[in-house]
């Protein structure tokens, strides 16, 4: 009879790896309208069914968040939002609050995706408030990190994920921790169809995990879920997630399809 991996690794590395459960989410950015939207997230929910072995969540564009509520509601599928502003209210114009986010049915918000430190000049300290206030409202911050194709070139990588790890987690306690999931989103990969290869995300992987650990405490980085994100497709998806520290998929283009970001969760599953 076949034994099931588990059983057959003596040491603690594999069993620590196998409590995280990977964690594939959508983003949607700014696309889809109201009715789009409702279509691929009901594509979604049946898709998945009562599959639990892989949570799922999808992240529409905030005028689409509640619509979307009503559609993953009761099921298996999370609701996140792309953003948020520090403060729960107030005379902030154009801004949504983590509050806000929770009241229409939010249970987690992306912080940091490199889209926004790049177009809207975020820094770490700000992307440190955002965290603080998404986790006081008691949702799940999915923050993302990654390095551009310049800083990959140079060489500089590990220093740039160390400076924006050591800046947007300052004051993570390890309870804290415990709400959250970090993105590694190397910039060169996202939107461009090419992927970091399985080596290179499993590298940095290990790397950030190491780096949480020494900031956060090691057995919270050891449970933190680390998303590798950028160019994932159906095709490459097992391949990625199959290294030891990638637990789950940040999901771009790729979400916009039912079909593709199904694939992807299923490449979750093996
Ligand atoms: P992509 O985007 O899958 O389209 O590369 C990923 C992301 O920006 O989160």
């Amino acid at each position: 009879m076949l034994r099931h991996p588990d059983e057959m690794s003596g040491g603690i590395g594999p069993r620590n790896l196998s409590m995280r459960k990977k964690f594939i989410a959508g983003n949607w950015k700014m696309n889809t309208s109201s009715i789009s939207a409702e279509m691929l997230a009901s594509g979604v929910v049946k898709g998945l069914g009562s599959e639990t072995r892989v949570d799922v969540a999808v992240c529409p564009p905030f005028p689409f968040l509640a619509r979307v509520a009503q559609v993953v509601k009761g099921t298996h599928v999370a609701l996140g939002a792309q953003n948020c502003y520090p403060k729960d209210e107030g005379a902030f114009t154009g801004e949504v609050s983590p509050p806000m986010l929770v009241d229409i049915g939010c249970q987690l918000v992306f912080v940091g995706h490199s889209e926004r430190r790049q177009i809207f000049k975020e820094t770490d300290a700000f992307i440190n408030n955002k965290v603080h206030a998404a986790l006081k409202a008691k949702l799940k911050v999915i923050l993302c990190i990654g390095e551009t194709l310049d800083e990959r070139k140079a060489n500089l990588t590990e220093t740039v994920l160390d400076t924006q790890l050591t800046g947007s987690l300052a004051n993570i306690t390890s309870a804290l921790l415990k709400n959250m999931v970090l993105a590694y989103e190397p910039v060169w990969a996202i939107g461009t169809g090419v992927n970091a290869t399985p080596l290179q995300a499993q590298d940095a992987h290990a790397f950030v995990r190491n780096r949480v650990g020494q900031l956060c405490g090691e057995s919270a980085a050891q449970s933190l879920i680390i998303q590798y994100g950028g160019s994932v497709k159906p095709d490459n998806a097992a391949d990625l997630l199959c290294q030891p520290d990638v637990d789950g998929a940040l999901v771009g283009g790729a979400s916009l399809r039912p079909e593709d970001f199904l694939g992807i969760v299923r490449a979750g599953i093996r």
